[in-house]
């Protein structure tokens, strides 16, 4: 059958994860929203055997074989033809064409750039060929790209993320059934605001320290004679006391507690009651900092910061070592919170972070 001669537009959000880090890959529980900036793929499919993929961000066009396999594209196209590989490899029918990109997403911010284009180029190949996969299942196809073709061991909350929002929800993944509840979360209409605090100090996730913090929660899991650790939610962080290695025993306590935050969370926002929900962010965030060690000075500086300027709570989001804070915020202090941790940093000669108030978005579509 030929897909040629209709151009297809697709789009996917980036996401914050408004709490839950790094319990993805433990079977735990996580709340993300998506943000309302958007990466757009235009795909104009045709009977060739190869795809060329053009970005907005770059100045040279990528030639990809539809038969591309790992290890052979690197770089920003190493997501597009890590989607192409996995689609197939998942059984459904990829053809050639011409792929513009428009990246609305930041990169390396911790907001789920990758997963915007794995699930933009997605969706706008399903589309473009007719072809009906479910939202879990697409998650997983793009997650086996990023995990497998570009080489980073990452779970699936940015994926879930991209494709399940909804505008002012948020979404409960439960990541043991993979099934996702849809919460309200528009803190505007009680008056508070949800600020997105981009420090500029980009991170990484193929590097070594993402793929040790689950070895870590792994060992742990493994100690205990269970598979994972959501295996023993319910015990508690007691439990972790026949953990024989401190920090792994550390790494797990900082799961099996963010877990109950994710809970308690969920709980809160249904009375709308923002100052509790501040509170645990607040608490999610020194818990990534002093058992998970996942921030810097840097990030632990910002999310401080804007506490200290009345913020009701904050944390750093995505998975660590640098890119963006959220913080919540009475909608009438909004202006000088941001303006209070702009001037901290510049006192501390960090560089000037990007403020910008944010709500929750829809997720991926045409
Ligand atoms: C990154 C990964 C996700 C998740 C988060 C941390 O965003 O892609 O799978 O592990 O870090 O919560």
């Amino acid at each position: 059958m030929s897909d040629t001669g209709r151009t297809v537009r697709y789009c996917a959000p980036g996401r914050v994860n408004l709490i839950g880090e790094h319990t993805d890959y433990n079977f735990g529980f996580a709340l993300p929203i998506a943000l309302p900036e958007r990466t757009e793929v235009s795909y104009q499919p045709d009977d060739g055997d190869s795809l060329v993929v053009r970005s907005d961000r770059e100045t040279a066009p990528v030639r990809l074989s539809l038969n591309t396999v790992p290890g052979e594209v690197t770089g920003w196209a190493a997501y597009v033809a890590g989607v192409v590989w996995a689609l197939q490899r998942a059984g459904h029918r990829v053809p050639g064409g011409a792929m513009a990109i428009a990246r609305g997403v930041e990169t390396g911010s911790g907001l789920a750039s990758s997963a915007a284009l794995e699930c933009a180029v997605l969706g706008a190949i399903l589309a473009a060929t007719d072809q009906t996969v479910d939202r879990v299942e697409q998650a997983r196809i793009a997650q086996r790209a990023e995990n497998e073709y570009v080489g980073a061991p990452t779970g699936l909350l940015d994926q879930l993320s991209v494709l399940f929002a909804e505008q002012q929800r948020a979404q409960l993944i439960d990541f043991r059934d993979l099934t996702v509840r849809s919460i309200p979360f528009d803190p505007d209409d009680s008056g508070v605001a949800l600020l997105l605090v981009n420090s500029h100090a980009a991170h990484r996730h193929a590097g070594g320290e993402y793929a040790a913090r689950r070895a870590s929660c792994e060992r742990a899991a493994a100690a205990l004679g269970v598979s994972s650790l959501r295996d023993v939610q319910d015990q508690g962080t007691q439990v972790l006391a026949a953990v024989p290695d401190p920090e792994d025993a550390r790494r797990a306590r900082h799961i099996i507690a963010e877990n109950a935050r994710v809970l308690n969370t969920v709980e809160a926002l249904q009375v709308c009651d923002f100052t509790e929900v501040g509170r645990l962010l607040s608490v999610s965030h020194a818990s990534m900092r002093d058992d998970f060690e996942i921030t810097t000075p840097h990030i632990d500086l910002i999310a401080e910061s804007a506490v200290q300027a009345g913020a009701l709570g904050a944390r750093m989001t995505g998975g660590g070592f640098g890119g963006c804070v959220i913080a919540l915020v009475d909608a009438d202090r909004a202006d000088a919170t941001s303006d209070a941790v702009r001037a901290s940093m510049r006192r501390s000669g960090h560089r000037e972070p990007t403020i910008a108030r944010t709500r929750a978005g829809r997720g991926a579509g045409g």
